[in-house]
């Protein structure tokens, strides 16, 4: 079967089936999601889950390439969405498509991801309309933690669920294939993912069950990662499975016990 793309996120809409999303950064763990997923995407999350970092800003373009042809080699029928990283597409439309451009032509990925809401409809209508589809993200969006003065659930106060609705409708109507709804309070997601205005799928992550789909940091749903947000759930133990298994190598090297018969080469 051929590879999911971005035009088909609608009919999982129109259909009523859930659209089902994960990151992975690696072309193994992207070979097991692939039969499962709707949608991969290569997060600019990869900073933070695969380097330490603090947060995602220090994200370059030539790792997202590196991380997204890895995973279009470990899959064959999910989309691969690609994000763009902090500083390679806000300037103007032009610097958005020109390094939009080069993703899609140095990877093979499907679509990418920007972050930001109606000020940014502008670029969503212009790089939809030379042929690169555009998954949004709105909300807690990571790649403004200085502005926003953390990490910080959005649409609280007075002004929340009229913000968030615009910013969404905004980029619904330039074309946005997708809408990422990202550390939203519940109530304001809702009305965002059940909006006739918004007529994007929406995918949430902290956000609302009322979403068109899900996505969440693998990493952190495998139970990896040493830190979550409160909106993941750990469908996984992988931290205490590989301490295990690295402690029971540990031992079996001191031991003696391996390497084995099994584990070594006869002379013919
Ligand atoms: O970078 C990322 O992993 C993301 C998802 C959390 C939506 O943007
Ligand atoms: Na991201």
């Amino acid at each position: 079967s051929r590879r999911v793309m971005a035009v088909d996120l609608a009919k999982r809409k129109a259909e009523g089936r859930k659209i089902i999303a994960l990151t992975a950064y690696h072309a193994h763990t992207a070979s097991i999601l692939d039969p499962y997923c709707d949608f991969i995407l290569v997060g600019d999350s990869l900073g933070m889950v695969m380097h330490g970092m603090e947060s995602t800003l220090p994200v370059t373009l030539e790792m997202m390439i590196l991380q997204a042809q890895a995973v279009i080699r470990g899959t064959s029928q999910a989309l691969v969405v690609v994000d763009m990283p902090f500083g390679s597409y806000e300037a103007s439309r032009e610097q958005a498509f020109l390094n939009a451009a080069r993703v899609l032509k140095e990877t093979g990925a499907g679509a990418i991801k920007m972050e930001g809401g109606a000020r940014f409809a502008d670029t969503v209508a212009f790089l939809t309309q030379r042929g690169i589809p555009v998954m949004g993200h709105i909300g807690l969006t990571p790649q403004s933690v200085n502005t926003m003065g953390g990490f910080r659930v959005q649409g609280r106060g007075p002004d929340g669920e009229r913000i968030l609705m615009e910013d969404a409708r905004a980029i619904s109507e330039a074309g946005a294939f997708a809408i990422v709804l990202e550390g939203i309070v519940e109530p304001v997601a809702n009305a965002i993912a059940l909006s006739p205005t918004v007529t994007a799928p929406t995918i949430g992550i902290g956000a609302s069950a009322a979403c068109d789909g899900q996505i969440l940091v693998l990493e952190d749903m495998l139970g990896l990662s040493d830190k979550a947000p409160k909106f993941v759930k750990s469908f996984g133990s992988l931290r205490a499975h590989i301490e295990e298994a690295v402690r029971t190598y540990a031992d079996e090297v001191r031991s003696g016990r391996f390497p084995a018969a099994d584990h070594t080469y006869a002379a013919r």
